[in-house]
């Protein structure tokens, strides 16, 4: 793979192809089928010599059969099991070693996967309305509207984030769409999530060189032969520590009852750690008003404030936290500094009168730099003022 941001795509091996009585097998007639030769480049670029590819959306085992021919291993999970099969024949008059077809949904089986070190995939498209010969709540091409079609594919993306080793690649490939008149820019949905779970690095567009027409003046329809590339690491964007601090202390004047926790926290009270922290953790009671203003306030200072990677406005707050545990709120100034605000109202583990009565002062601060309450929580740094217990 060479510097360049696209990929000419010409022709498909015939060698390699879905053959076509395998193809016939399918309910979709295979429409969905990928080429070897998209996936191969970013095998050979993105994994090491026997690494370990997954593919979450396996399909006929496109991703896989690119894995063999590049010397690494690779399991592919597919929710379909007529599809699972038909991959699993692929692969075997392939010869193909070291790949595995696993039959079930990607939420669920996720947890039981090995340490990829590079995540491949094509995602379902949107709009497909297949209606899946079993019964299962989790087949994104049966979601019957956009927004749950991007919850499942959130869920996804979380579930595959434990399984992916620290530094590993995860590359999706999605298309802009048209459905019916309207234009669906799923490709950049499914840009904005992944950088909510990884470190969004690059993109590549493949382009399939298709024959050409002419286009009717003023009219904006494509062959739309082309799609993206959403190259994602498994690592944490670093912080800009400075420009966080004084945000927080900003934010801390407005609203004394907010928290700081986790990694940000453990560098405030001046405690080691491996790595600078990522974002600042932020708790506050579960407050609808609360919520609102604070949404409010980072939305006054150029934050995009976002839910599931989705932004909402501080109008619609109320509604949109429903449900949900945490919002985020990111700014990136245009001299680079990042600044990245997780606020949590609703903690499995850490309630938030006991971890404010655990909590430190630190400049100012409430500050929980161990995990939880009631753990110890003697200033170990020169910086922890007091406490206020
Ligand atoms: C675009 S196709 C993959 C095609 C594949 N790249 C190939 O060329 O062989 C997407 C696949 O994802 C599968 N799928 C959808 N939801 C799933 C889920 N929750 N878990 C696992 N597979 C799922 C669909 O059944 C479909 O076969």
């Amino acid at each position: 793979m060479d510097n360049n941001s696209w990929l000419i795509l010409r022709d498909s091996d015939p060698a390699y192809k879905l053959p076509p009585d395998l193809a016939a097998n399918d309910a979709l007639g295979a429409r969905d089928c990928g080429w070897v030769e998209q996936m191969r480049p970013f095998i050979r670029h993105f994994s090491p010599p026997a690494g370990m590819v997954i593919d979450p959306f396996n399909g006929f085992g496109t991703t896989l059969v690119a894995a063999s021919l590049e010397g690494r291993r690779g399991i592919g999970v597919e929710l379909e099991p007529a599809r699972a099969a038909i991959a699993e024949e692929r692969l075997r008059r392939l010869d193909a070693r070291n790949q595995t077809v696993l039959a079930g949904d990607l939420v669920e089986v996720a947890a039981s996967l090995p340490q990829a070190d590079l995540v491949l995939t094509n995602a379902p498209y949107f709009g497909c309305r297949w209606q899946s010969a079993h019964d299962s709540d989790g087949q994104l091409y049966s979601a019957s509207n956009y927004a749950g079609f991007l919850d499942m594919f959130y869920r996804v993306l979380k579930s595959l984030k434990p399984m992916l080793r620290e530094g590993g690649y995860l590359i999706v490939m999605a298309e802009n769409l048209r459905i019916g008149t309207h234009f669906v820019p799923m490709a950049w949905d499914l840009g904005r999530m992944l950088a909510e779970h990884f470190n969004l690095v690059d993109e590549r567009i493949l382009l399939y060189e298709r024959p050409t027409a002419p286009l009717p003046a003023l009219d904006a329809g494509s062959n739309r032969a082309h799609e993206y590339a959403l190259i994602a690491r498994n690592d944490r964007k670093p912080v800009d520590l400075q420009d966080s601090l004084r945000c927080l202390r900003e934010l801390a004047a407005d609203f004394p009852e907010v928290l700081v926790y986790g990694g940000f926290a453990r560098w405030l009270a001046g405690q080691k750690a491996e790595r600078l922290p990522s974002d600042v953790d932020l708790l506050v009671p579960e407050r609808v008003d609360l919520l609102c203003q604070l949404v409010r306030w980072f939305e006054a200072r150029g934050f995009q404030v976002t839910r599931w990677g989705q932004p909402f406005g501080w109008q619609a707050a109320g509604t949109a936290l429903k449900g949900a545990h945490y919002f985020r709120a990111q700014r990136l100034r245009a001299s680079g500094e990042l600044c990245i605000f997780d606020v949590c109202f609703d903690d499995a583990l850490l309630q938030y009168d006991e971890a404010l009565r655990a909590a430190a002062q630190v400049d100012g601060l409430n500050v929980l730099p161990s995990a939880r309450p009631p753990h110890s929580l003697r200033p170990e740094s020169s910086t922890v003022v007091s406490s206020t217990q």
